[in-house]
């Protein structure tokens, strides 16, 4: 028999769009099986903090409210993980929270990152948990795709657009840095749909002359402009990053690496002006997308009826068209899901003429 009377949802690591249609649809799911919600603020801290912080959501908070529709986490998230706490450290004082809260359940809303720590608690307490795939970098194993990724993708691809007209005016290579940390699928996906003509992507070596050589194409083809869309976890000429910065769970913090490659090619090719842009933070807002929406609506209603069933420590994923889950001991153990440097996605941008480094 199920126990559930009450449970917590929270989202964790860095925002995106479709939060909020996540958070909306675990409510309304839970509400139907007569459970109380608890949102738990600023991810995790929410719980392990004194005093605990949240606040009780019903079916008021969203049915009647913009929210589900709006990008930003209605309860705030945190991207900086375990903080100075050893893991263990961290799993009980999660514990001794929920138990103080009195909660049966708690959904995590998270990327790779926040499924791991998720993962740990799970082991190392008796709370009963279920994971939900968010990202704009869509490296979160297993899963197909993740909330917010559809939305980062189509913000990328408007800027591919925008700059595309600037450049056209003014003669010139135009880059653009997007996010996605070690994986490239944001980077490859707008690039694509955006047609631009270089993209560089963290799985793929490239080299500046190789860059160069498709700007002469252009050029030589009677085209007076270039859109270059570059990630920002692609290693320099020489193979290092511009920098070694971590974050506190040890990812590493990128950014810059547009500039540098606009300082690299402005030196050995004068036939274009190259400028560069940086997307930041703007990938991860945006009007949310009906996917990311529709996603985030099944993957709430499926977080649910797991727990609901008596199903624990698990992640939903979306895979050939259809919502399924798998153990979150699984997602650890696969890890960070890079570029497939031989997917269609890869083959599809070489045919239509696009650099994509060398391999
Ligand atoms: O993981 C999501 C992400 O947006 C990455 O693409 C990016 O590198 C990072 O978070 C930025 O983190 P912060 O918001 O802490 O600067």
């Amino acid at each position: 028999m199920n126990t559930i009377k009450r449970i917590g949802v929270l989202t964790s690591g860095g925002d995106c769009a479709g939060l909020n249609a996540v958070i909306s649809s675990v409510v309304l799911a839970a509400s139907k099986k007569g459970w109380e919600v608890y949102g738990i603020h600023n991810g995790t801290d929410g719980i392990t903090e004194k005093p605990h912080s949240y606040e009780i959501l019903t079916v008021h908070n969203f049915s009647d409210s913009p929210w589900p529709r709006l990008s930003g986490s209605y309860l705030g998230s945190l991207n900086k993980g375990v903080k100075m706490e050893s893991l263990e450290e961290m799993s009980a004082k999660f514990a001794v929270g929920v138990k103080e809260l009195g909660l049966d359940a708690v959904v995590v809303i998270g990327g790779d990152g926040s499924m791991n720590i998720v993962s740990n608690y799970c082991k190392g307490s008796m709370v009963k948990m279920i994971g939900i795939p968010k990202t704009i970098d869509n490296d979160t194993p297993i899963t197909e795709d993740s909330v917010g990724f559809q939305t980062a993708v189509q913000v990328c691809t408007s800027a591919i657009d925008s700059l595309e007209f600037t450049a056209r005016s003014h003669n010139r290579a135009l880059i653009m840095e997007v996010m996605g940390r070690d994986a490239g699928h944001l980077a490859i996906s707008s690039a694509l749909a955006g047609q631009a003509d270089v993209c560089l992507v963290p799985e793929i070596p490239y080299t500046i002359e190789g860059v160069i050589n498709r700007l002469k194409e252009i050029k030589a083809s009677g085209r007076n402009h270039a859109v270059i869309v570059v990630s920002e976890g692609i290693r320099t000429a020489d193979g290092n990053h511009l920098s070694d910065k971590k974050n506190m769970v040890g990812e590493s913090v990128y950014g810059g690496i547009g500039q540098y490659l606009c300082d690299e090619i402005s030196k050995r090719y004068k036939e274009f002006q190259i400028r560069t842009t940086t997307l930041g933070h703007i990938q991860r807002s945006g009007t949310p997308s009906a996917f990311d929406r529709m996603l985030g609506a099944m993957f709430g209603a499926k977080a649910v009826n797991l727990l609901a069933s008596g199903e624990d420590c698990k992640m939903v994923i979306w895979k050939d068209g259809r919502v399924d889950s798998v153990p979150l001991a699984e997602v650890s153990k696969v890890g960070t899901k890079l570029l497939d440097i031989n997917s269609d996605i890869v083959k599809s941008a070489r045919s239509l003429g696009m650099y994509i480094g060398e391999i």
